[in-house]
């Protein structure tokens, strides 16, 4: 059974997972609109991803015996409107995103849930992954500045990427 406390940092979190996804999808669309199928390809393995992580978690409360509760998800900002100033705001989100996990984790310690502890292990992988993804593409993306054909190299190449489904935990 799921610690109150738990319980309720695993729901607020599903929210924050399917906010990504949201704040995803947002970006995609500007990438259409910038006609990029590449980076609107790495956008939507994205979106996918971040489902994943939030219905990983919407598993997991219902295995432990607990209640999910979804809230409202917010309204996505997206603020930049350059591949880099999207980018910066991508990496961003997945530090604080980062910070919520590290703080999930918290809980868990203070609640002493083992199982939960070992559970989000797999999440804070999962953020050294994503963050060092989101850090390669930016780095990329300021190296290349204002040089139309990196650009669309980089977009050929991002093309590439693929969307596994994640086994969680
Ligand atoms: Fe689910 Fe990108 O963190």
């Amino acid at each position: 059974m799921l610690n109150e406390k738990m319980q309720q940092a695993f729901n607020d979190q599903i929210n924050k997972e399917l906010y990504s996804e949201y704040l995803y999808l947002a970006m995609k669309a500007l990438f259409e609109e910038m006609n990029l199928p590449g980076f609107v390809n790495w956008f939507d393995v994205q979106v996918q991803e971040e489902r994943a992580h939030g219905l990983g978690m919407y598993d997991y409360v219902h295995e432990r015996g607990g209640h999910v509760e979804l809230f409202a998800i917010d309204k996505p900002e997206v603020k930049g409107k350059t591949p880099v100033e999207i980018f910066e705001q991508v990496l961003e989100h997945e530090q604080f995103v980062t910070s919520r996990i590290n703080a999930l984790m918290d809980v868990a310690e203070e609640v002493k849930d083992r199982a939960a502890l070992s559970f989000l292990d797999w999440y804070l992988k999962e953020q050294v992954e994503e963050e060092s993804n989101v850090g390669g593409v930016l780095a990329n993306l300021k190296l290349i500045g204002d040089d139309k054909k990196g650009l669309f190299m980089l977009d050929k190449e991002l093309a590439s990427r693929v969307f596994n489904p994640p086994v969680i935990g």
